[in-house]
């Protein structure tokens, strides 16, 4: 049985600079129990597929559905089998990782009892015993993570939407969290996450879908997709960047199509035909042109070539002053979103650890940015009705809005 599943739907946003075509006709089909990445990156349309997917807002156009239940005509149905984690913690900064917990079981009418012990075991799952009688605003950014995670898996969801759980944290915590996402899919729960990290779809996911432009352009096994692009790459790492213009010619020479240089200047690759041949024709040239490298060798090609491949654009670390225009373009756009104010999630390029597809989070430099004020769809609670008429978490945004 499929679990999850979009046919065409399309969202235009309204906007003051005009209209934005943020999906321009997503099919998705996840099947009970895997793992879908959905990877691309900032302003694909990520955001936007959860947000349709977990009634937050409607899509224009098309249907989606979870477990055949019609999110536009059933949302409180699909809120009652799914759990959200979004980028940012929005936790009760105030209050202890077991309380916060404890809060979004209420706000599902667990029951105080209920909720309470729903709470100690999550705690005791994400490894934050220690750390769940703090108050969350001396956490750590990766113990945030967690407690946010924690928070969308309160109700025991049966689907579990993780929107770039990752971005942000440095790669350590990045490894932990990754560890514990894995233990919990172990258990059979549907997943999409989206991501705009080319190893953590890499490393989670059962099959990825990868979207651009508010499109899935292409889908399957990491390894499918990276066999599409097939053939060998021949790469070196130079001692001396001064070499590249000559080692760029040598690879030019040897391989197919336009070589790849690295942010840092000193990395160099090409797709080859044959990789043993072209790695010692390279070796040769570069011995005669008298090119010292660090290493130089033959490689599969990752999802990065895949992606670049797919979508044609050399998305490079070059284009980090125009990210950033970008991204302050976005920004500054905020205030007139149609959907009552509610900030979106296209902030996520926070700092850019290796990894992510290129381009895509090279701008904004320093720790995640707008903090907690920017994720309505954060931690799974969307419990329309809370019991003390105010959504804690709205709280808990204003105030660290108010503190930054
Ligand atoms: N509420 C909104 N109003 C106007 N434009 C938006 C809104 N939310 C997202 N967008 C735009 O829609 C596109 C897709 O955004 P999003 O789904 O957040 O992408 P992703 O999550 O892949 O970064 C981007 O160009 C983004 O700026
Ligand atoms: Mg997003």
């Amino acid at each position: 049985m499929a679990t999850i599943q979009t046919r065409g739907i399309t969202k235009t946003y309204a906007s003051r600079s005009g209209p934005v075509h943020a999906l321009t006709g997503v099919d998705l089909t996840v099947e009970a129990g895997t793992v879908r990445g959905l990877l691309g990156p900032n302003g694909a349309g990520k955001t936007t597929v959860v947000k349709v997917l977990t009634t937050l807002i409607q899509a224009d156009a098309g249907s989606a559905s979870i477990n055949d239940i019609d999110v536009r005509r059933h949302p409180q149905r699909i809120r009652s089998i799914i759990g959200v984690s979004g980028q940012y913690s929005a936790v009760d900064e105030n209050l202890t990782g077991l309380e916060n917990l404890e809060m979004v079981g209420r706000l599902y009418h667990l029951g105080r009892k209920r909720a309470r012990a729903r709470a100690k075991e999550l705690i005791d799952v994400f490894g934050l015993a220690e750390a769940g009688d703090r108050p969350v605003k001396g956490f750590s950014g990766g113990m945030r993570r967690r407690i946010d995670l924690a928070g969308a898996l309160v109700i025991n969801p049966q689907v579990l939407f993780l929107d770039e759980p990752t971005t942000g944290l440095d790669p350590r915590s990045r490894l932990g969290l990754w560890d514990v996402i894995r233990d919990l899919v172990g258990g059979g729960t549907t997943v999409l996450l989206t991501t705009q990290y080319l190893e953590e779809a890499d490393q989670l996911a059962d099959e990825i879908s990868v979207i651009d432009a508010g499109r899935v352009i292409a889908e399957g096994t990491a390894d499918e997709l990276k066999a599409q692009v097939g053939g060998h790459r021949v790469a070196a790492t130079l001692v001396d960047p001064a070499d590249m213009a000559a080692v760029r010619d040598i690879m030019l020479r040897h391989g197919e199509g336009e070589p790849r240089v690295d942010g840092s200047g000193r990395q160099v690759d090409v797709a080859v035909e044959h990789g043993p041949v072209a790695l010692q024709r390279v070796l040769a040239d570069l011995d005669a042109a008298g090119v010292r490298v660090h290493d130089a060798g033959i490689r599969r090609p990752t999802l990065d070539d895949v992606f670049l491949q797919l979508t044609g654009h050399m998305a490079e670390e070059s284009d980090a002053d125009d990210e950033q225009a970008g991204a302050r373009r976005k920004r500054g756009r905020r205030d007139d979103h149609e959907d009552g104010g509610a900030p979106d999630g296209d902030t996520a390029d926070t700092g850019s650890p290796g990894g992510a597809i290129a381009g895509a989070t090279t701008g904004i430099a320093g720790p995640a940015p707008d903090g907690a004020d920017a994720h309505p769809e954060t931690g799974g609670v969307m419990t329309d009705d809370p019991p003390d008429g105010e959504r804690p978490r709205e709280r808990a945004r204003h105030r660290a809005g108010a503190e930054r």
